[in-house]
């Protein structure tokens, strides 16, 4: 049993260490490719983004982005949901949305101006986006920030930017963890039943279950709250050492 507890302390951490990487890693974004800029290019390079490139091109708010790019100068951000968050979809859910729908699913996830991590800080809720009226309760989007996070939500789905894929003067796109479903399209009064994808996306449940697990005999719960201490201790000890 000690060797379990020891062996998820040690797995637990080892996870926490690699989010802090992740993280600490964050603001280094790909250098700008020569020519035009290709939304399509900067998303296959990333990687994982399949299912995202296929939209953007059958729905041709891909060439949209890029023309908008080429002829505006307030530039464009861009929230890229990779293919685990499309995935993660109640199934149907693309197949179950019009053509129309699909442009305005893709559209949402388009700003049409361009922010950076900071920016984000000062935006005022909700959010314009390309797919139209933010304010009659079709296709807000509200993002609240704290430190470095910065959460998006639309009514129906909460999510957070997890990565900064590319940034330039222009374009910021963004990963993040869900697919944003807009009210219009996915809020409670639709005729189709809103699929609100569960609470606790695959990220936290690691940690959770490393804190949660072992709760066998009264030792073991002592084991597991040392722990959780010493996991609090280290976490709070990464948070300093990254703040100097
Ligand atoms: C953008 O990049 C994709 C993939 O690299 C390529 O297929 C497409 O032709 C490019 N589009 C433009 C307008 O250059
Ligand atoms: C970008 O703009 C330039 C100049 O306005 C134009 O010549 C070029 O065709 C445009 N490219 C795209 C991909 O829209
Ligand atoms: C962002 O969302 C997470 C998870 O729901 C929450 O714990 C955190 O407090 C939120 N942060 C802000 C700044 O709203
Ligand atoms: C977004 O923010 C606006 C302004 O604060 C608020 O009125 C609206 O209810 C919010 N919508 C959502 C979905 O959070």
């Amino acid at each position: 049993m000690k060797n379990h507890i020891v062996f998820m302390c040690t797995f637990a951490l080892i996870t926490i260490l690699l989010q802090v990487r992740t993280i600490s890693a964050q603001p280094a974004a790909a250098p700008a490719p020569a020519g035009p800029t290709n939304i399509t290019k900067i998303l296959e390079k990333a990687g994982q983004f399949s299912t995202l490139i296929r939209l953007l091109k059958s729905t041709q708010v891909g060439d949209q982005i890029n023309t908008q790019l080429n002829n505006s100068n307030q530039g464009l951000t861009l929230f890229a949901p990779p293919d685990n968050a499309f995935s993660n979809l109640k199934s149907g859910t693309l197949n179950g949305l019009t053509d129309q729908e699909k442009v305005e699913l893709i559209q949402f996830h388009v700003v049409p101006t361009f922010l950076s991590v900071s920016n984000f800080q000062t935006v005022s809720n909700p959010l314009r986006t390309q797919a139209g009226n933010a304010n009659n309760g079709q296709f807000p989007l509200n993002v609240t920030t704290g430190g470095n996070q910065v959460n998006i939500t639309t009514g129906v789905v909460d999510t957070t930017i997890a990565n900064t894929i590319y940034t330039d003067n222009m374009l910021a796109v963004y990963q993040i963890d869900k697919v944003l479903l807009p009210l219009d399209i996915f809020g409670p009064p639709a005729p189709a039943a809103a699929p609100k994808p569960q609470k606790g996306s695959a990220p936290t449940s690691k940690d959770k279950s490393a804190d949660a697990s072992p709760s066998d005999d009264d030792s073991s719960d002592a084991m597991g709250r040392a722990c959780h201490g010493v996991l609090s201790f280290f976490v709070a000890a990464i948070i300093l050492a990254l703040s100097l």
